[in-house]
């Protein structure tokens, strides 16, 4: 049993005991930022992504992708991350540490969001508030404060003629790819695009182990709409209960939460654009299903200042680990922003053809010049001429209502005939127009929902007048399904049965550890802290006592055991590990094991 320290110490003493996660290269020393995830946590993980899969991706009629995580520089000079993906530095100059000069204030003054302030005023903070090195204690006033851009940069290829970066957020993958994707969505809006992949930042500092890592796991939704006229399924998430904290509540001087529901938060515009209500409700159902829990959950507003170079509004959620917040996801409305500047750094076509209701009938001015006048007349620059015609034909058609019309082009300026360039006005039939869809954009980070699941089903009892340590995972992540022991390892009958059983549970889709070193007593605590939900123990009543084809399951948090036919195990263990029905069921059906058989 460990001692009482903060719930993260605990978790990383467990995490690395246990096989969850550990620092990365340990034999060379590691590098800070970067962990292995061992064979529990690396199960964890990919059930978490499973059920993130499934909940928005399958459920949601979604399509997924796999890009690349290196790109191109022109990607991130189009998205903005090579101009505007920065954290503050500050350089101690007695050890040279390197700080994030943003979270040395949050951390030693009352200043909550220091991120959105200029970098001018977090100079002055550092010196008004005397700031030192937390490494070796320096006085960090009047070091300069600059912006770090976040990005690993690598050369595509030999040379450094082809920059390229590793991907600072998965989004930019699902963008760039819009083109083609569009396509599998019958160019029909609105349609999501998911992808769950690696994602690297350089970060300044990271810290709280998994938390601000510089490289980790995003599973990120793309929900391409037609502002002006799709709308989501509110009505599915209308009565979800919700733990709002508003940018305006964050501001005032007696700011509190917002409990409400979803259907009332987009009402009152609290939350202002339904499709991020719709997700903040999914959102909260899903987090609730993996074991976070909802009393140390929260969504918040960013504030004006703290919101990405993309985004419109954002929300965060956030878990309470140690009194602290964290940001596991983030719901931004990012607009047209992404489409319209890889529209414009590109040669692609980012834009959706939008059906009109109705057939429009247009005028459109239509300029035709007579080649053969101009070329002889303006050389080389004729095509030039044409365009300008055709562009002021577009802009100012009042030009063309004189004998001659005058262009620029090149930086010189052409006097054209009137009836050469055969400028007329045409009637056209429309049948729609060309939009950049909307996006709103999910963010989820994996490895803080996982540090999160883990930090709060941490849990310490007794049973049996024994401590124990455990961790109550929701069935839906655990990495174990269900732990199969002989009762005692020395009865080959008893250890045969249970290596058989364990099997037939594998083949019915249940990841099954089989265990018989060891006391029983003890191989339950091994599952306990793994977080093992049930555990089936082949016994001697079950082989040819009053139960014969029997086995007890027992349920972890309660240590209740109940003995259950081997005929009805897989279809009982199916229905608790769903959620379908509760241990307290099988209670009522099943004889109850006495207490103490596990000891
Ligand atoms: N595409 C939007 C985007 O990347 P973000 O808020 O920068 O938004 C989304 O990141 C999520 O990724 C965060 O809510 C967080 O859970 C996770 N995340 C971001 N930086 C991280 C880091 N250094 N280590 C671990 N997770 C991180």
């Amino acid at each position: 049993m460990s001692e009482a320290r903060t719930e993260g110490e605990r978790l990383a003493e467990l995490a690395k005991r246990r096989g969850y996660f550990f620092g990365a290269s340990g034999a060379y020393g590691g590098a800070a930022g970067f962990y292995t995830f061992g064979p529990q946590g690396a199960a964890l993980k990919s059930n978490v992504e499973d059920a993130w899969r499934d909940r928005f991706t399958v459920r949601e009629g979604n399509f997924e992708i796999e890009a690349p995580t290196i790109m191109p520089e022109p990607v991130f000079e189009a998205s903005g991350h090579l101009d505007g993906f920065d954290d503050m530095l500050v350089e101690c100059p007695g050890c040279g540490e390197s700080h994030r000069a943003d979270h040395l204030i949050e951390d030693h003054t009352d200043i909550e969001d220091a991120e959105s302030i200029p970098i001018a005023e977090v100079e002055d903070l550092i010196a008004d508030h005397d700031l030192q090195c937390p490494n070796c204690g320096a006085h960090l006033a009047g070091e300069p404060v600059e912006d770090f851009n976040l990005m690993f940069e690598t050369n595509i290829g030999p040379g450094s003629s082809t920059p390229g970066y590793l991907r600072p957020e998965t989004a930019q993958g699902i963008f760039v790819e819009f083109p083609r994707i569009k396509e599998y969505a019958r160019n029909s809006l609105p349609f999501g695009a998911t992808q769950i992949g690696r994602a690297y930042r350089n970060e300044i500092s990271p810290r709280k182990s998994i938390v601000r890592t510089r490289e980790f796991t995003q599973a990120e939704l793309e929900q391409f709409i037609d502002p002006e006229r799709d709308e989501p399924d509110l009505e599915s998430v209308a009565d979800v209960g919700v733990t709002l904290y508003p940018a305006a509540e964050q501001q005032a001087d007696d700011g509190a939460y917002v409990e409400t529901t979803i259907g009332e938060a987009v009402e009152s515009g609290i939350v202002g654009d339904p499709w991020i209500g719709y997700f903040l409700g999914i959102a909260r159902e899903w987090y609730e299903r993996v074991g976070v829990d909802m009393d140390r959950f929260r969504f918040r507003q960013h504030l004006a200042g703290e919101r990405a170079h993309y985004a419109a509004d954002c929300w965060d959620a956030e878990s309470e680990v140690d009194g602290d917040w964290i940001e596991i996801a983030g719901f931004a409305h990012r607009g047209d922003y992404d489409l319209s500047k890889h529209g414009e750094h590109s040669d692609d076509d980012f834009t959706i053809f939008r059906q009109f209701e109705e057939p429009k009938r247009v005028e459109r001015t239509v300029v035709d010049p007579d080649m053969s006048v101009l070329g002889p007349e303006f050389g080389g620059d004729a095509a030039d001429v044409r365009s300008a015609l055709e562009e002021l034909a577009d802009r100012d058609p009042s030009a063309f209502e004189g004998e001659t019309v005058r262009v620029t082009a090149g930086g010189d300026t052409y006097e054209v005939d009137v009836d050469v360039t055969n400028f007329r006005v045409e009637e056209q039939t429309l049948s729609g127009e060309h939009i950049t869809p909307h996006v709103i954009e999910p963010s989820f980070g994996v490895e803080r929902t996982v540090y999160t699941i883990l930090a709060h089903a941490y849990r310490e009892d007794e049973v049996d007048g024994e401590k124990r340590t455990f961790l109550s995972l929701s069935p839906a992540v655990a990495p174990t399904d269900v732990g199969v022991f002989p009762l005692v390892s020395n009865v080959e009958e008893l250890t045969a049965r249970a290596e058989a059983l364990a099997d037939d549970l594998r083949a019915a889709g249940f990841s099954v550890v089989h265990d018989d070193s060891g006391s029983i007593g003890r191989r339950y605590r091994r599952q306990d802290e793994v977080g093992t939900p049930f555990c089936v123990t082949v016994d001697r009543d079950g082989l040819e006592g009053d139960a014969p084809d029997s086995v007890t399951i027992r349920e972890r948090d309660t240590a209740r055991q109940v003995r259950v036919p081997i005929e009805s195990l897989v279809a009982e263990l199916r229905a608790v590990e769903s959620g379908e029905k509760a241990f307290d069921e099988l209670v009522d059906t099943y004889e109850l094991v006495a207490p103490g058989a596990d000891a």
